[in-house]
Formats: C-alpha cells, sequence, structure tokens
C-alpha cells in the first residue's frame, strides 16, 4: 500500500473520543480533589465538563464523531453505602445521554475510572471486599436508569494502572508503595465485581436491544532495552506479569470470559528499560538520552505502531472476543508530529484488522485537553484546547481535530508508512 492512499474501515465503525470525570468535569468530591500534581495544579474545575457539557456534545457533533467513551461518577451518586441514586446528580447525566443520543452520538459508559466516593475510600477502597458488594448496589440502581439510552458499558478502566499506580508506585491515591499483596488483592476484587456488574448488565438486554459489556485493559509492551541485560529483561518480564497477564487472567480467564461480550485496548505504546530505569518522558527519562537512544517519543510514553497488529492478533488468538480501541492518544504541543503518530497507528489498526482481527471502534483519547492525573494540565491530550487562564475555559479546535474529523467522516485514514517492529 503506498503511503497517501486511503484505507478504508468497515462500514459501522464507530469513531469516537472518551473523557473521564475526574479529569474533565471539575466539582467532584472524590480522592482526587485534594490531590496536587507535579506542576500545582489539581482537578476542582478541570474542564468544567459538568457545567459545559452541551457545548462539548456540539463539538463533537461538529467534527463528526460518532461515540463519545463517558464516565459516571459514582461519588455523585450515593453519599453513602446503600444509598438511593441522587435524582439530580443522575437526571444530569441523563440529559448528556439524551443530548449526545439527539446528536447522534453513541454513548459508551464507563463504571469505575480510578476514582470512588470518600466513603469507599475511608473503609480501605478496594483492598477491602465490602467494596465489592458496594460497587454491585450501585450498578444495580444505575444500570435500569440508563439501560434506555446505553448499550455499550465498560466497568473498569485499566484496573492495572489503578492498582499499580495507587499500590506499587504510589502515584495516585492513597499512594502506597510496594504493596505487592494489595495490588494483587485490588485486582482480584475488581475482577470479581466486573463479573457481577456484568450480570447486571446483561440483565437488561431485550430482544430488540443486546447490552455490550467488557472492561478497558491498558497493554503496555514492557521491554528490555538492551536485550543482552539480564536484570533489565527481568524487570519487563515482571511488569509484563503483573500488570498485563495476571490481570488479564483475573478479569478474562476461566468461566469469567463469559461475562465479558468485548474487550476494551487502551493502547498508547512501550516502556524499555535500561539500568532499571523505564526509559520514557513519564518517568522522567531524560531528553537527550531518549534521543541518542532514537527512541521516538509523545510527552508520555515511546510510540510503537508496530505493537498494536502484534497485541490485536494475541487478543484474537487467546480470547475470541471484539475489540474497542477504548483509548489511544499522543500528548504533545507538536500538531504534525500527533498528525503522524495517529495515521501510523491507524495505519497499524487497519492492518491487524485485514489479517482478521475483529476490532469494532476507536475513542481518542482525548475529546479536551484535561488534568491528566499526577501531571496536572501539562499533558495536552486533546482534540481540543482548553484555555485554562480564562475564567472561561474556551474550547478551541486543534488541527488534529480536523486531520481526526475527516477520518471520522469518510471512515479512511490516509496510509502512512509502516514503522518496523524494532
Ligand atoms: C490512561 C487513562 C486515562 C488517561 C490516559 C492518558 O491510562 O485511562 O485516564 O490518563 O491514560
Amino acid at each position: 500500500m503506498t503511503p497517501g492512499a486511503e484505507l478504508k474501515f468497515p462500514a459501522g465503525f464507530l469513531w469516537g473520543a472518551a473523557t473521564s470525570p475526574t479529569q474533565v468535569e471539575g466539582h467532584i468530591e472524590n480522592e482526587w480533589t485534594n490531590f496536587t500534581a507535579q506542576d500545582g495544579t489539581n482537578c476542582r474545575i478541570a474542564c468544567d465538563h459538568y457545567h459545559r457539557y452541551p457545548e462539548d456534545v456540539a463539538w463533537m457533533a461538529k467534527l463528526g464523531i460518532q461515540a463519545y467513551r463517558v464516565g459516571i461518577e459514582w461519588s455523585r451518586l450515593q453519599d453513602r453505602p446503600g444509598a438511593a441514586l441522587n435524582p439530580g446528580e443522575l437526571a444530569r447525566y441523563v440529559d448528556l445521554l439524551d443530548r449526545l443520543l439527539a446528536a447522534g452520538i453513541e454513548p459508551m459508559v464507563v463504571l469505575h475510572h480510578f476514582s470512588n466516593p470518600p466513603w469507599i475510600s475511608a473503609g480501605g477502597g478496594w483492598t477491602n471486599p465490602a467494596t465489592i458488594t458496594a460497587f454491585v448496589d450501585y450498578v444495580r440502581q444505575l444500570v435500569p436508569a440508563l439501560a434506555g439510552r446505553v448499550r455499550l458499558w465498560n466497568t473498569f478502566n485499566e484496573p492495572d494502572t489503578y492498582a499499580g499506580l495507587g499500590y506499587l508506585l504510589g502515584g495516585y491515591p492513597p499512594h502506597q508503595k510496594g504493596r505487592l499483596g494489595q495490588f494483587f488483592l485490588v485486582i482480584r476484587h475488581m475482577a470479581r465485581a466486573h463479573e457481577a456488574a456484568s450480570g447486571i448488565i446483561h440483565g437488561a438486554s431485550t430482544a430488540s436491544r443486546k447490552m455490550e459489556v467488557g472492561i478497558a485493559k491498558n497493554w503496555t509492551f514492557f521491554h528490555a532495552y538492551k536485550r543482552y541485560s539480564l536484570w533489565d529483561r527481568a524487570t519487563a518480564w515482571a511488569c509484563h506479569y503483573g500488570f498485563n497477564k495476571f490481570v488479564l487472567n483475573s478479569f478474562l480467564g476461566g468461566r469469567r470470559r463469559q461475562a465479558s461480550t468485548f474487550l476494551g485496548l487502551n493502547y498508547y505504546g512501550r516502556v524499555r528499560f535500561h539500568h532499571f530505569q523505564a526509559m520514557v518522558p513519564a518517568s522522567g527519562a531524560p531528553p537527550g538520552q531518549l534521543t541518542d537512544f532514537g527512541f521516538v517519543c509523545d510527552d508520555m510514553v515511546e510510540r510503537y505502531p508496530a505493537g498494536l497488529p502484534q497485541i490485536l492478533a494475541y487478543f484474537q488468538r487467546r480470547l475470541r472476543l471484539p475489540i474497542y480501541i477504548t483509548e489511544h492518544g499522543a500528548a504533545s504541543n507538536d500538531e504534525p508530529f500527533r498528525a503522524a503518530d495517529l495515521c501510523q497507528n491507524l495505519t497499524a489498526l487497519h492492518d491487524a484488522m485485514a489479517a482478521g482481527a475483529d476490532v469494532r471502534g476507536f475513542f481518542y483519547w482525548s475529546l479536551l485537553d484535561n488534568f491528566e492525573w499526577q501531571f496536572g494540565y501539562a499533558k495536552k491530550f486533546g482534540l481540543l484546547a482548553v484555555d485554562f487562564n480564562d475564567p472561561k475555559l474556551p474550547r478551541s479546535a486543534k488541527p488534529l481535530a480536523e486531520v481526526y474529523s475527516r477520518i471520522c467522516r469518510n471512515n479512511s485514514v490516509p496510509a502512512a508508512r509502516r514503522a518496523g517492529a524494532g
């Protein structure tokens, strides 16, 4: 295929964008409210999507985006164990969904994206098995309230990232480090909650409306920079085992595989280790060294489009589940770089689908520049820029929004030169 030729995607392929409540809504009371990011900022206002969602839906419609992966914030809806859902907050989410549907935008609802109500955190969060019961009670109330409007359900976003950063690396609340036992426990509890929540969601299917449910698994490739470095290989293997294999087995192994109708894949790229250090900007690796090594990175990780067909083929072989790319994006102020990166990754996706991967849709991370957890507002992932210095938080389309809009409308991507597997 010559670079520049148009690669068509199958009819009905869903082109979307994604956000999460803590990162965009503002006015939330959860474990992130009092968290100060590395750039000194917090998420208390964020993009004020809480008030400005009508405008954001209008932006999506204008860009031709066909699906929105949107989180529902548990802490807004239940202020104590077993409470009935807050009717005002529920009505606001219903209004958001109605506006999406009126604009022809299909919602994919995320039930858990790195945040909990304060009373859950006070009880030990996901290390406490009582959280499973509480979550299932919440889902039992929420699903019937939204089932007429939502068909695509994503129970947990990146359990591996949540448990890894919260209990091993300390970057996310509750900021614990090296607690391997807690990490495994959190994953096991979330996997049980996923199975129970999926049962509730399937129960809301009707003859004409079949619910789809899955988790979103972040897949990072972990490699040693130098193949003969035993220590770096061991580090890469340990990360692969803990974050990829163990998590996938917990959620999708054995009979639990039946709970899901799809797998969500969040794909950003790869992390290579050198002398135990993760050689990516997100871990503070010196930019000069990354350039010397010839690594192509955004402001977070090494880009690795060649990995996408590999992981999709592996999932296809092992799980035989339809896949949505529930997140993919690049953080940078260099818009031509982001456009080239997107076309490379979508070319790789197209190759994988031509080779048999059953991928149903793609959600760009993110619709908006937003609060990127421990990094604050410094990482620019948005299709839309937000002027955080202006109290009105005006949005404007970045050049990448135009590129993506064209992809959405044409259902095709200009073929990029394939990068080697490296
Ligand atoms: C993913 C998260 C999402 C965002 C992107 C950049 O790990 O799910 O909230 O932070 O990375």
